[in-house]
């Protein structure tokens, strides 16, 4: 049987990118990754995906007249590669509406912070910053309002007095490597069910 299809969308460096390839890579995650896409033509991401062998497109937002043809691109090379699931990892663009409601259910976004604490795009800065003593990182699924989708999976980071900004960075990532693989998994498995805003797992 062919294996189910994901495709990455990333903006930057592509550690979650690569805690995924790694994870395909030892069968963890029975599925191939068929493209990663990204908006920035020097993301590493893009490097560590030609590195791994897998397509890597860089979608410049500036050959575009709006958003939405932007995402009509994008929408339209993921129909290509009949993908199954999409994921964000690190993706600094808002998608379209458009694009949300046509892979419905089937695009997951990794936040590192325990939504619905902290949103936006300086989560780890913002939460370091208000002295919390836990935070940590949310898989979800995407709607239409940022940060906002069905909370799939999440892992708390304990913040140390003696913690930076740098060293709880870096314990989030960690995280997040662990956590966006396995929700991955799940989902692939069809194992997890979407209620309203609650998702359970059997
Ligand atoms: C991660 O912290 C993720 O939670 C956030 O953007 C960062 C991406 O890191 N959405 P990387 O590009 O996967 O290393």
């Amino acid at each position: 049987m062919e294996r189910a299809k994901i495709a990455v969308l990333a903006s930057g460096n592509g550690s979650n990118l690569q805690a995924m390839i790694d994870a395909v890579d030892s069968g963890r995650i029975n599925a191939e990754i068929a493209v990663v896409i990204s908006d920035i033509g020097e993301a590493n991401a893009l490097r560590r995906a030609r590195k791994a062998g897998i397509k890597a497109v860089f979608a410049d937002p500036g050959e575009f007249r709006a958003a939405d043809e932007f995402d009509g691109e994008l929408m339209s090379r993921l129909e290509r590669c009949r993908v199954k699931l999409v994921c964000l990892a690190g993706y600094m663009r808002i998608l379209t509406p458009a694009f949300v409601r046509r892979y419905k259910g089937r695009i997951m976004n990794i936040h590192p912070a325990l939504l619905p604490a902290f949103k936006g795009s300086k989560a780890i800065k913002d939460a370091f910053e208000y002295g919390v003593k836990v935070t940590g990182c949310t898989v979800h699924f995407v709607t239409e309002e940022l940060d906002s989708g069905p909370v799939i999976t999440q892992k708390t980071v304990t913040v140390c007095d003696d913690d930076t900004l740098e060293t709880l960075t870096e314990k989030i990532h960690e995280a997040e490597h662990e956590i966006y693989p396995q929700a991955i998994e799940w989902f692939l498995e069809g194992r997890l069910k979407v209620d309203g805003r609650k998702v359970t797992r059997s």
